[in-house]
This record gives structure tokens, sequence and C-alpha cells, in this order.
């Protein structure tokens, strides 16, 4: 789902999703059965697709929607809106569907009273089909050097039996490869799996903790097939999310670093993981393991699970028999309060939030594409699945579960970030955009440990080589691989190269499900096949962050543990924050007082040697935005031509978003502009 937000009314759209979560995703149900009919491909050119344009609440009193859109769309138009305007929606809220070149979707969402404007891409978040949701098939393009590029996986070590680890099709590793295969306790590499090596600098082993690169947990081996396994037909948990799984560089090695124990990932085996991965030729780091944190997993995976016949409200005299439909009213909070809830219809999803359920599975046979329109994590299964649900939680003493809510129906919500991912802003340095971008994260099936339970719960018996979690951690392997998948077909770009190339491309999401805006999505959501050819790039080497380091006041000492070379901060200009040569633009501001600021640019040219840029800014009335010069005219690939950008106005709320885009009528390469009032 892409999502256009005309910021002027952020705040409604925001206030909006939570008063009328169910109008609003409704708008979207209704909306999947027009894009069956007559959809064409999102394209950068003039082509048309269908869009809705968001509304939010009817206008009180005698009102036309039709003729309100109608002329709407004429002012974008002219004489050819009647036969732009497919539908307009006139019962519960205001708002309509039309054919919309990119262009003038951005012109509609720039009008008042238009709250979003949303592609109508039918997505899915299928969990063995996260790369296909994210449009990166199992036929796009491969550059043959795919089989040069070295992911290091750094997290639990690696099951190297799995099938997505075969190495059939794998010739020797390549000549720049100076690692090792620790072989200790039966673990051995092949041609996919080219070397492997585990740390525990302080020789502190836990009872539990194999002393070889082999993964007892299933973390590092779901990482290391997200990023890089091979083709695996007919991978599933138990069913669900039954497909081919597949890593996003299905032909590149893997190179495995064992750092995390079962007391978790320790700094200076981190460290000395990196020391070596660099020598030993890995090109790509994969490495998920969050920040001072001891823990490497997600805590909210599993919840314990209760079947709604057991839960009856009995202080409003109900029932098992009226409890297992989940009716109004009739579950106990006390019993159901932080749980998965099963229940034996579907409903809207409302009575088990009220009693503070973690999330809700309903089985039921009616028509699958309501699961997401539940105001908590729900999924909603046939009867077959249903039942094998229920024998599982009637004959397990403590069952738990993930929120299965992707699997047996379309999720046509996503993508949206998920309430576990970190937000930003960034806490050291304002001015810097965090995230940089989103990729899927949420119900990621891909190869385990068979040593692991499923649920990594010590008394569970179950052992399976497919595994589903989700998690920060998920996404990371994701973005890991589309980053050797530009290298792949762009071997000399510096990895600052790389992540603008993955930001600027990227698809920006909806406020509406992500409130936090960029602090939650960044750039967007990653988009592989467009970063492969961005058109341009914000590229930066060492020197750049030595500018920027000394302008933040590093001393030399402190400069050269980051630099790790003899830099000095004497005699090197200082940078701002403002001036570093990031895809992103970020200001921190005061509420209500006004700021002007300029960012210095330079961009790369590696699109089309003779190439004419043109600056799009998409803004709200609050901020006013130029871009100097506007236009930016190449003669040659790698040609650098800069710019300035000149933010000013004044803000009243906490997030303020922007876009810029540099459009030569074959690559948009947006950047986000985001001002925010800081504490
Ligand atoms: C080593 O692993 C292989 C493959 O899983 C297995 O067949 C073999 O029995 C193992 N050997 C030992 C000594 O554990
Ligand atoms: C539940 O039943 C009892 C006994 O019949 C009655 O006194 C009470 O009012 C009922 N409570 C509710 C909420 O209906
Ligand atoms: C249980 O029933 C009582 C009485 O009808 C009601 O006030 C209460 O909200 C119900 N609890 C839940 C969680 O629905
Ligand atoms: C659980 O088992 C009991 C006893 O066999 C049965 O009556 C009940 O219907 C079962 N519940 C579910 C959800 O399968
Ligand atoms: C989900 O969508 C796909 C294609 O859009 C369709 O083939 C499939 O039957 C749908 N599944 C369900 C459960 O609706
Ligand atoms: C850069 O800033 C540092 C303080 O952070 C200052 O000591 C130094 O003189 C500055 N250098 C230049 C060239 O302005
Ligand atoms: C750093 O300085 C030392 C001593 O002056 C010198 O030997 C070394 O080559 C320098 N290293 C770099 C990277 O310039």
């Amino acid at each position: 789902m892409e999502a256009i937000h005309t910021h002027r009314n952020n705040h409604k759209a925001n206030s909006m999703a939570r008063k009328i979560p169910n109008v609003f995703w409704l708008l979207i149900l209704v909306f999947s059965c027009i894009i069956l009919i007559g959809n064409t491909k999102a394209s950068d050119g003039d082509a048309r697709e269908a869009y809705i344009v968001y509304m939010g609440d009817l206008p009180k009193g005698d009102f036309s929607s039709p003729s309100l859109h109608t002329s709407m769309l004429q002012q974008v138009l002219g004489s050819n809106a009647p036969e732009s305007l497919l539908y307009s929606y006139k019962k519960s809220f205001n708002g309509f569907v039309a054919m919309l070149t990119e262009e003038e979707k951005l012109r509609i969402a720039g009008m008042d009273g238009v709250v979003s404007v949303f592609s109508n891409e039918r997505k899915q978040l299928h969990t063995t089909r996260s790369w296909d949701f994210i449009g990166f098939s199992q036929q796009v393009q491969r550059a043959t050097i795919e089989s040069d590029i070295v992911i290091g996986v750094f997290d639990t070590g690696i099951w190297p039996e799995s099938d997505s680890f075969k190495d059939e099709g794998f010739g020797p590793p390549p000549s720049k490869w100076k690692g090792i295969c620790q072989t200790a306790s039966n673990f051995t590499c092949n041609n996919k799996i080219i070397g492997a090596r585990f740390y525990r600098t302080d020789g502190l082993f836990k009872e539990d903790d194999l002393r070889s690169p082999r993964d007892t947990n299933g973390h590092g081996t779901h990482c290391a097939s997200t990023a890089a396994g091979g083709l695996v037909a007919m991978a599933s948990l138990y069913g669900f999310g039954k497909g081919t799984a597949r890593g996003g560089v299905p032909g590149a090695r893997i190179a495995v670093y064992k750092i995390c124990w079962s007391d978790g990932c320790h700094d200076a085996d981190i460290l000395a993981a990196f020391d070596d991965a660099i020598a030993d030729g890995v090109d790509i780091v994969s490495f998920s393991v969050g920040g001072t944190s001891i823990n490497t997993f997600e805590p909210h995976n599993m919840y314990p699970m209760i079947y709604a016949g057991n839960a009856p409200n009995t202080t409003g005299n109900f029932t098992g028999l009226s409890s297992r439909f989940c009716s109004r009213n009739s579950l106990d909070a006390n019993l159901v309060r932080g749980k998965i809830v099963l229940c034996d219809s579907l409903t809207n999803g409302r009575p088990p939030l009220v009693a503070g359920a973690a999330g809700v599975v309903m089985q039921d046979t009616s028509f699958q594409d309501y699961a997401f329109s539940f105001p908590l994590p729900a999924t909603h299964v046939g009867v077959n699945d249903g039942s094998s649900i229920s024998e599982y939680v009637n004959l397990t003493s403590n069952p738990t579960a993930t929120i299965f809510k992707s699997y047996e129906a379309n999720e046509t919500l996503a993508p949206f970030v998920a309430s576990f991912s970190s937000r930003g802003p960034n806490r050291i340095t304002k001015d810097v955009l965090k995230p940089d971008l989103t990729a899927p994260g949420v119900d990621i099936l891909a190869a385990w440990s068979l040593v692991s339970p499923v649920t990594r719960v010590k008394e569970d018996r179950r052992r399976v080589p497919y595994n589903i979690i989700s998690g920060t951690s998920m996404s990371c392997p994701h973005a890991s691989a589309v980053a050797a998948y530009i290298k792949s077909f762009n071997p000399s770009w510096s990895p600052a190269a790389i992540k603008s190339a993955m930001m600027t491309t990227a698809f920006p999401l909806s406020v509406a499900t992500s409130p936090e805006a960029e602090f939650a999505y960044g750039a967007g959501h990653i988009n592989p096949l467009k970063a492969v050819n961005p058109g341009l790039v914000y590229d930066s080497e060492s020197i750049d962050y030595i500018k920027f380091l000394c302008g933040q006041g590093y001393s030399t000492k402190s400069l050269q543990l980051v630099s790790g070379d003899n830099s000095t901060c004497s005699g090197v200009i200082n940078g701002t924050v403002w001036d570093l040569n990031l895809p992103s633009f970020a200001l921190s501001t005061m509420s209500l007082k006004s700021f002007s600021q300029t960012f210095k640019r330079t961009i790369t040219n590696v699109g089309l040697p003779s190439s004419t840029y043109k600056a799009t800014v998409t803004a709200p009335q609050a901020l006013k935005i130029n871009v100097e010069p506007s236009v930016l005219t190449f003669t040659s690939l790698g040609q650098k031509l800069s710019f300035v950008v000149k933010v000013e106005g004044t803000i009243g709320r906490t997030v303020v978003s922007a876009s810029l885009v540099w459009d030569d009528g074959t690559h948009r390469v947006r950047s986000p502009i985001v001002v925010y009032a800081s504490s």
C-alpha cells in the first residue's frame, strides 16, 4: 500500500485511524475488489493507475460527493475528469477512486480536505513470499557475480544441514575469500556456507552452549536463510505459509560468525567477529543484534493461547456456550488479558480487544479477507486449520502461539511498521533521520535449527526445519540481501551509495497505519528492483564523516577511535550535521518557533550519461522549502552536482513530513524531509 499524505491533514489522519479503524480498512477492502478489474501496474511514467483518495468523514448537511469529486478531478485533469472517476464513496465516509498518473496523484494529494491517497496495489504478507511481497520475484535478473558476494551473518550460528544451505551448483569460494571453517562439533562448511567461526572471548560458555558455529537457537539460521538461502519448494510451518522459501540473494555465499550464546551477545565477541569478517573478505555484514541489549530476541513473539469457550465473563452471566463465539462482553478479562484468544466465529475483534487480549484467532468458513479489519493482531482461519489449532490449545498444558495473522487470509493492510519495531528520532544526533528505511519483518518463514523448539520454549518438544518468527531482526536480512543484490550489479559502489539507492527508491508508507511517520519507516519500504538502478546517489566517504564528527565536537582521540586511522580534527573543515551528504533531511526544532535551515547536498549520476533532473517538493503549508538549483543537468556518468535545500517555517505539532524528488522522467530519487519538535 503506497500512500501519499497531505501533511496539512496529518493530524487528522492520525486521529481518524484511531477513531474509526473499521471504516478505514473497509475502504481498502472495497478497493481490493476494484483492483482485480482494470489495474495497470504501478509505473514511473505517465501510465495511470487507480488510487483511492480518502477524505475522512462525510461533510454534514446537503452534499453531493460525486460532484465534489468530479470538480476536484477537473482541476487536475480538465475535461478527462469524468472518465477518470471510477467510484465515489458516499455512505460512510468521503472519498473516491480515480485513475491518475503519479503526478496527478501528487496534485490531488495536495488539495484541501484530502487526508491521503493510496495506491491500490494488492500486496500480500504471506511469509514465504516476503520477497514477492516487495516486488522481488524468483525471476528477477541476477548478476553473474552474485556468487562472488559473501554475506557475513553475525548471529547464533547456523544449521548447516538445512535444505536452504545446499551447495548444488556452487563452485569453489571466490578467490578473494580468506576465511576459515571452524569444524568443531560435527560442523562442516560447503560451497554455500564458505566460512564459519564462533566467538566466546571470555571463555564463559554456558551449559547449553555448543562450542561450534552450529545454531542451537534458530535465530541465526532464520536470518541467514532469509538473506541468502537457496530455493526450497514446499517449505512451511505445519502448513502455514506454504510455498517456496528463498533468500533475497540465493546465489550469494554465507559466512557465519557466531557471536550470540544462551546468555546473549557480547561486545567483545562482536568486535572480534567484525575484525575477522573484514579480513576474511565479507562484502555485507548482516547483524541484527539490538543496541546495549543482552537479549537478541524480540520478546513479543509468543503469547499464551486460550480458547474463548474456557473464558466466559461470569460477572455478566455468560457461559462457555456464548463466550466461545467471542460475542460482546462475553469474555473474562482476567483470563484473556495478554493472551491470544481462539474464537469459534468471526467477530469484529472488539470483545477480545476490550478484554485485553494480545491477539485473536477466529475459525470460520466465511470470506477470508476480513482478517485485516481487526483492531488487534488477528487471523481468520478455515475450519480445518481451526480444528488443529483447537486441538493444540486443548491438548497442550501451556499453549502458546505467534499471531498467525497473515497466513491464511490475504493481508491487504500491509505494509505497516509493526508495534515492536524500534522508532526514531535519533537520540544522539537529532538531525540525522533514523530509521533509514523499513523492510518485511512480520511473520517471516525461514530455515530453523533442528535442535531448537519451534517456540524456543524449552518444554516444547516440537522441532521444525522451517519456522515463522517476527522482529526487527527479520527485517535486517531482507535489507542485507537487497544491499548484496545492489552490489552484485554495482560492485564498485560505496556503502553510502548502496544505502542511498535503498533509501531513495523506497516507497513511502502511510502515516495512518504508522503514526510516527518517518520515525517509524524512515525513507519508506524497501524496493529492491528500483534500488538496483536509482539514477542518482548521495555518496559519501570517510572524509565526509570525519568533517561531520569534528563539527560535532569530537576530539582527535575520539575521532581516531571511530576512524581507526591517523585522522585529526585540526586542518579539516568542520562539517555541520545538515551538510552531511545523506539521502534524507531532518531538522529538530521547537514547537511554534520559526526556523530557517539550509542543507547542502551533492548528488552523483549513476543513471543515464546525459540526463536532466527536476526537483519536486511536496510539503505542507507549514513549511516553505526551496531547492536551488531546481534543475540539474548531467552530461556524464559519475558526474557530481550540488544543490542547497532551504527549509523555513513554524511547526505546531510533533512531526511534519515533506519530501524532495529528483525526477528525470525515468528515475525518481526521493528523500524524506522531516521537521520535528524535539523536547
Ligand atoms: C554429524 O552430522 C551428520 C549430519 O547431521 C550426522 O549424519 C552424523 O551422525 C553426525 N555425527 C556425529 C558424530 O554427531
Ligand atoms: C446475573 O444473574 C444473577 C442471578 O440470576 C442476577 O442477579 C444478576 O443481575 C445477573 N447479572 C447480569 C449482569 O445480568
Ligand atoms: C463482563 O460483564 C459485565 C456485566 O455485563 C460487564 O460490565 C463487563 O464489561 C464485562 N467484561 C468484559 C471484559 O466484557
Ligand atoms: C476440548 O476437549 C474437550 C473434551 O474432549 C471437548 O469437549 C472440547 O470441545 C474441546 N475443545 C476444543 C476447542 O477442541
Ligand atoms: C489470496 O490472493 C491470491 C491472489 O490474489 C488468491 O489466489 C488466493 O486464493 C487468495 N487467498 C485467500 C485465502 O483468499
Ligand atoms: C572545529 O571545531 C573544533 C571544536 O569542535 C575546533 O576546536 C576547531 O578549531 C574547529 N576547526 C576549524 C577548522 O574550524
Ligand atoms: C599513522 O602514524 C604512524 C606513526 O606516525 C605511521 O607509522 C602510520 O603509517 C600512520 N598510519 C596511517 C594510516 O597514516
